[in-house]
């Protein structure tokens, strides 16, 4: 469906062509005194300049056009020169009335032009438990793709696995001291590969720390990691086994986790899986004259003549011909274009890695591993503060993982939900789930991604305010009146959304009528907290609506239907929103 707010703009400009003004000033936007009106244009005042005159006399003009116009209640001219507009009851009825009989998309299209995207998001780190700063790359994300997918773009999720770096090797040290036997660590060991891991994820995630503490204090523990490093890294056999039971332990743990928070990946691929193809890259990056030896290391300049800062080179491999992070980076990037080929690659990472990204994008660009079309989109986010606005951390101030964070927000719902009514302790405990998902979540999503958050358990689990709980706090009212109203009555055949009989039923409708608006905006802006904003002001026009109207006890069969109609849709378009944010609602709560 068309956007509400293109057929009004289209409306107005033409009434400033028909009366000689240039249609550009017919821009209307929303009002931003919504009890005066739903929409404006400002126009007239920048077409006074033009036009040498007053703006009111322009303002007067169009309003006297508009008038009696089957959009409008009233377009009214005010001093100096603004054009305030009321949406005419009757065409607002029928636009959401269009609305709902688009059963699945509810009026928003899909995009014309579907784009291959590819999302690159999570970032885990094999063998290390998750901690918070992977909460928001996967809750950013996981949103972000779910809007382009509902745009009807090819979304593409990769984890993107942190598996080939020193922590690696750490573990494969630790393992050699404990294990010894292992036919693993035999040199000429060549790759007949017994099933069962010889740890569990609980001794993974223990011999980590064990073997990253012990490294800090022993330099020839350190020396040996180091060496085992570059073995794998090279080829050796034995720990390349390792290697796939590292993952294979790992990745279940890791996908169980993102499970609980309802985050789910197309691709599970690694740093590992650019390996094979470093070599061609570089060999093709030096050929072409790009990379060059500067003191010691293979680089490509990436500075550019615009920059206020320094950008220095890309370093693609260091002096002792290693690779880094971003040779990684930029041969993901290789396999991506030749199995993919997206037409964008979206990267949500901590902001803090920006500079590193600007490298990356600009050596990817240059040496032609992209097309020039492809879009490399860097969305960074910033840190989830504590209370005391400092990094979030335990009680005790170590790094908080993320289950431990979980568990403690489903303990704090639970607690909520059994003070408010009695429970059976295994529904509470499941909508306790459900709900405390939905305040991680929105709690993240609600602020601009880049800006760094402060993670307040108080607030974000409170029914009331601008967060997750309180929009599901209202679909699960919508869906008890919806309830209520089925066990009652049948609703009658022509029954449709009628034409508002108050002010805050119009206000309901006309925030109703913004929704494919609202989506294409998110998505064009890469911007899930714009949905959050959204459904906050929806559910706040319900329940005002909800406050002021006695929807049980209306007489007339006809206009009860109506409210019942409407109530669907705003359910609906609800939990369309929800549904993009990654979370959803109980049945009661
Ligand atoms: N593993 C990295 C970390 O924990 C994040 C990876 C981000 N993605 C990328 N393509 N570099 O910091």
């Amino acid at each position: 469906m068309e956007k509400i707010l293109d057929i009004i703009s289209k409306e107005v400009m033409e009434a400033m062509k028909a009366n000689g003004y240039d249609e550009k000033y017919g821009k209307v936007t929303l009002s931003n005194r919504p009890d005066l009106c739903e929409y404006q244009c400002n126009g007239a005042m920048a077409a006074a300049k033009e036009y040498k005159c007053a703006p009111f006399l322009i303002s007067d003009k169009i309003a006297q056009s508009l008038a009696g116009n089957r959009l409008f209640a009233s377009a009214e001219s005010v001093k100096p020169g603004f054009l305030n507009l009321k949406i005419n009851p009757d065409y607002l009825a029928a636009y959401l009335q269009e609305m709902e009989s688009d059963r699945e998309r509810l009026g928003c299209d899909k995009c014309k032009e579907p784009k291959t995207i590819m999302i690159d998001y999570g970032g885990p780190n094999v063998a290390k438990p998750l901690h918070v700063g992977h909460l928001r790359s996967a809750i950013i994300g996981e949103s972000v793709k779910r809007i382009g997918r509902f745009m009807g773009h090819h979304m593409i999720g990769d984890v993107h696995l942190g598996d080939w770096g020193l922590q690696m090797g750490l573990i494969i040290t630790e393992l050699k001291e404990r294990k010894p036997d292992l036919v693993y660590f035999d040199d000429k060991y060549e790759g007949e590969y017994p099933k069962e891991p010889p740890f569990n994820i609980s001794e993974l995630e223990e011999i980590y720390p064990t073997a990253s503490g012990k490294s800090k204090e022993d330099e020839a523990y350190k020396e040996e990691a180091m060496t085992a490093t570059y073995e794998l890294q090279h080829g050796r056999k034995g720990y390349g086994a390792l290697l796939n039971h590292i993952l294979e332990v790992s990745v279940s743990d890791l996908k169980r986790n993102y499970e609980n928070l309802n985050v789910s990946f197309e691709l599970w691929k690694g740093e590992s899986d650019a390996q094979p193809f470093i070599p061609g890259m570089v060999q093709k990056m030096k050929d072409d004259g790009f990379a060059y030896i500067s003191e010691g290391a293979l680089v490509v300049d990436v500075k550019e003549e615009t920059d206020a800062k320094e950008v220095p080179p890309c370093m693609i491999l260091k002096s002792d011909g290693a690779s880094l992070y971003n040779t990684t980076d930029l041969a993901t990037i290789v396999w991506r274009m030749q199995e993919y080929h997206p037409d964008k690659i979206i990267y949500v990472v901590d902001k803090r890695q920006e500079l590193y990204f600007t490298q990356v994008f600009r050596c990817a660009r240059k040496t032609g591993l992209v097309k020039p079309e492809t879009e490399l989109k860097f969305l960074g986010f910033g840190t989830m503060n504590g209370k005391d606005g400092k990094p979030f951390k335990t009680r005790e101030g170590g790094v908080m993982r993320l289950e431990h964070l979980v568990s403690e927000i489903n303990e704090e719902m639970y607690r909520k939900i059994a003070d408010n009514h009695t429970v059976e302790e295994a529904e509470g405990r499941k909508t306790a789930q459900v709900v405390a998902l939905s305040a991680i979540k929105y709690g993240d999503l609600s602020n601009q991604a880049s800006k760094d958050y402060i993670f307040d358990i108080e607030r974000f689990t409170s029914f009331e305010g601008n967060t997750g709980p309180y929009i599901l706090y209202t679909i699960v009212r919508i869906k008890s009146i919806l309830r209520n109203y089925q066990a009652e009555k049948t609703m009658p055949e022509q029954a449709r959304i009628l034409p508002a009989h108050s002010d805050s039923e119009k206000a309901l409708m006309s925030e109703l009528s913004r929704f494919n608006g609202m989506m294409e905006n998110a998505f064009a802006e890469t911007a899930p907290h714009k949905v959050c904003a959204y459904i906050y002001d929806l559910a706040n026009a319900f329940n005002h609506f909800y406050h002021e109207t006695n929807i049980m006890k209306e007489p007339d069969a006809m206009v009860q239907a109506g409210y019942i109609r409407l109530l669907e849709l705003t359910k609906r378009v609800l939990e369309l929103c929800i549904d993009v944010l990654g979370f959803e609602a109980p049945e009661r709560m």
